[in-house]
């Protein structure tokens, strides 16, 4: 069944060309082919600050970047969330964006007493995130633990499930061969829409 996807890249730099973006681009041709509606997010192009205070987070009026982004995630069935690894985790301005955007009202509902409601449920998400040192390092030595936080303590908390995760490793040193071959992975994630 078509869905509307939205892909929230999150690689800081504003050039684009990276592999984050080649990753992307090749689930939204994928997507696009398959009849799904693929709307994009480029986190480095936006203008926005940094949130400073849990009275701005509760009940500050978010920039008008932040409210078109919100739009987007609210409109979408499924997103597509990808950054590379930066020390151990995803790049601050990633975080600064996430942090901006799961605001109570948005993502969150608190009620006194009890537990919040959460108001992203209905959504499935993809995390896809680059590195330089061997997936199973990541995994194993490191127990991915960026990686579950954000998946647990953001998406999953907010309602978005399931959420599923596509890690590149030692991308760095990957020779065009390896890297068609992840371009064709994420093509035909992208024909199914997951
Ligand atoms: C500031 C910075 C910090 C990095 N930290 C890590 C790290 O902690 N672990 C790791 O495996 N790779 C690390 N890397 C390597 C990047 O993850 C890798 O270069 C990136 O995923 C490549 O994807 P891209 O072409 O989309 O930038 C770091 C790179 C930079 C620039």
């Amino acid at each position: 069944m078509p869905q509307n996807i939205t892909i929230i890249q999150g690689h800081p730099d504003p050039g684009g060309g990276r592999l984050c973006h080649a990753l992307a681009d090749a689930y939204a041709e994928g997507a696009a082919r398959a009849g799904h509606a693929v709307r994009s997010i480029d986190v480095a192009q936006l203008d926005f600050p940094l949130l400073r205070s849990r009275q701005d987070f509760e009940t500050g009026e978010p920039p008008p970047s932040i409210r078109e982004a919100q739009d987007l995630i609210r409109q979408a069935d499924h997103l597509l969330i990808c950054y590379p690894l930066w020390h151990g985790t995803m790049p601050a301005l990633l975080k600064g964006f996430i942090e901006q955007v799961f605001r109570p009202g948005f993502a969150l509902e608190y009620a006194e007493g009890k537990w919040p409601v959460k108001l992203l449920a209905g959504r499935s998400a993809r995390i896809v995130v680059t590195m330089g040192m061997p997936v199973l390092a990541y995994r194993w030595f490191f127990l991915a633990h960026s990686l579950k936080s954000f998946e647990r303590n953001v998406l999953r908390f907010s309602g978005i499930s399931p959420v599923r995760e596509s890690l590149f490793g030692m991308v760095d040193a990957a020779g065009d061969a390896k890297r068609q071959k992840w371009f064709a992975r994420m093509h035909k994630l992208g024909v199914r829409g997951r």
